[in-house]
């Protein structure tokens, strides 16, 4: 595991962007693995704007998102569809058809979860993994258990992440879905690489049990250890603790 410490937000923002934009460069069908939630967004920002400067081209990308509600269909705005159609997608330039996401609304949603599942491994497993972290330390929605699911899954949301997920709906947490369909650790673990963002005081304790703890479902993000190429990228607030 390397760890990056910058001094603002902006400045995680912009290394992020810098890196998966090198990523592209230097592979252009990457696969990228992608998260929601506030860390990203200014990394999105950036990535947008390099690839209006023309510094960055997704012509060839395919992305697949971590993790999607259920009963929410990617047309609804608290959707994590329309999240990334409105921080990335829109500003630029990954065709349609090779954005990979959670159907939250599927029938079978067992079935779902296969398909995407398989669609990752078609498409040659996710070459680079961006991740937030939760401040109880959840990746993706595998949250704090006894034991973790490895691949894609329904998921029960706790309490707390559906707080942390209210602006989405109305800034309501009881409209936020109580679950949710999310890539297991083992498909986070099948990545390639993997690039881990924390941003603000709230991760410090988090990302301390993540990069110095011991390995434990308690705190989902600390299987990341396990991994050969893990990169950590935070702001000063957030390495408090490390
Ligand atoms: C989002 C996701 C979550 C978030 C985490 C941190 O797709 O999978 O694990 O990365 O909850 O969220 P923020 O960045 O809002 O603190």
């Amino acid at each position: 595991m390397t760890v990056t410490v910058l001094d603002t937000p902006a400045d995680v923002a912009l290394a992020v962007a810098t890196r998966v934009a090198e990523a592209i460069a230097g592979r252009p069908s990457l696969v990228l693995g992608l998260p929601t939630g506030n860390t990203p967004i200014g990394a999105y920002a950036q990535l947008r704007r390099l690839h209006g400067e023309g510094r960055a081209d997704f012509s060839r990308v395919s992305t697949f998102n971590l993790d999607e509600f259920v009963g929410v269909s990617g047309h609804h705005p608290g959707s994590f569809r329309q999240f990334m159609a409105r921080h990335l997608f829109t500003g630029v330039n990954i065709p349609a058809d090779r954005i990979g996401f959670l159907d939250g609304t599927a029938g079978d949603l067992e079935a779902e979860c296969r398909r995407y599942d398989k669609a990752i491994a078609a498409a040659g497993g996710v070459g680079l993994q961006l991740l937030g972290i939760g401040a109880n330390g959840h990746i993706g929605f595998n949250e704090p258990a006894d034991s973790l699911i490895a691949g894609t899954h329904y998921a029960r949301l706790l309490e707390s992440t559906r707080r942390d997920n209210a602006l989405l709906f109305e800034g309501d947490a009881s409209k936020v879905p109580p679950e949710a369909l999310t890539m297991g650790v083992g498909s986070i673990l099948g990545s390639e690489a993997i690039l881990l963002i924390a941003t603000g005081t709230a991760k410090a304790a988090c990302m301390a049990g993540a990069v110095n703890g011991p390995v434990t479902t308690r705190l989902p993000a600390s299987l990341l250890q396990l991994h050969r190429q893990v990169e950590v990228i935070v702001d000063r607030a957030a390495a408090a603790g490390l």
